[in-house]
């Protein structure tokens, strides 16, 4: 689970970033994949949609420990690229494991991507455009990237500053491209994994709010959960029990 290193970085050098990403999504994050590497697996990470690093300053840290390479990709017409990179270096160091793409997503294909990362991907974070047509385009990349034991984080599901982003999500399961499945909703992020190892995600999510109990929030939704019963937590969606962190 969430290892006193892991804390340390969430709590200084991650806190100090400027950025969209919530604390219970990032500490959901490190658990999960310091869960991937305690099974022996590690593989590149990358995101779609770096803004100034704060995310994917935890997919940097955690490349470190997987001895593997964290890979950002944005436009960067919001902040300039160096921006980010001065971020990355402050948080994870100057010899930090990643490397920073310019350019729109949207030029890039399965193979481009496959070709860059090396090797298929632990995880994937898709937080880049907001529009459905391009939302679909990062999740049919994430899902051809991703390692069968993969997970992929999609930003801003649900979210009605961003509403394109659901539509984009229906677009790409409506299409029946990948076998992406809902494991949890936690804060913003909606965390998909292969059929296959959904169930393994979602027992690891259950266990993570069982001992994160230093953020209160996590209190609060294990209090719904022994209080309400499991129905206000894990609700049916996309033919899958999906446990949801609002
Ligand atoms: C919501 S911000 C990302 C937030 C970031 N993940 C964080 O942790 O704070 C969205 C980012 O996506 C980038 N972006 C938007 N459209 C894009 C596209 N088509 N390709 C690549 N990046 C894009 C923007 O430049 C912006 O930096």
């Amino acid at each position: 689970m969430i290892d006193k290193d892991d804390r340390r970085f969430l709590t200084k050098e991650f806190s100090r970033i400027d950025g969209w990403c919530l604390d219970e999504a990032a500490w959901l994050t490190a658990a999960l994949l310091q869960g991937q590497l305690d099974e022996g697996r590690a593989g590149p990470l990358f995101e779609i949609g770096v803004y100034k690093g704060k995310y994917f300053s935890l997919l940097t840290h955690h490349a470190r420990k997987a001895g593997v390479t964290a890979f950002g990709f944005d436009t960067f017409q919001w902040v300039p690229e160096e921006e980010a990179m001065l971020n990355l270096h402050r948080a994870c160091g100057q010899d930090a494991p990643f490397r920073m793409i310019a350019g729109d997503s949207s030029e890039l294909t399965p193979e481009g991507l496959a070709a860059v990362l090396g090797a298929p991907a632990a995880f994937a974070s898709v937080d880049g455009s907001h529009d459905a047509g391009p939302v679909e385009h990062d999740l049919r990349l994430a899902d051809a990237a991703t390692a069968p034991w993969g997970l992929v984080a999609l930003d801003d599901f649900y979210n009605p500053m961003a509403i394109g982003v659901t539509e984009g999500l229906f677009r790409f399961v409506a299409r029946g491209a990948g076998d992406l499945a809902p494991v949890a909703f936690c804060k913003n992020k909606l965390l998909l994994a292969r059929e296959a190892y959904a169930e393994h995600y979602a027992a690891q999510f259950l266990r993570f709010c069982e001992t994160a109990t230093e953020l209160k929030s996590v209190r609060a939704w294990l209090e719904m959960h022994e209080r309400q019963g499991e129905h206000w937590v894990r609700q049916r969606f996309l033919d899958r029990l999906v446990w949801v962190f609002a």
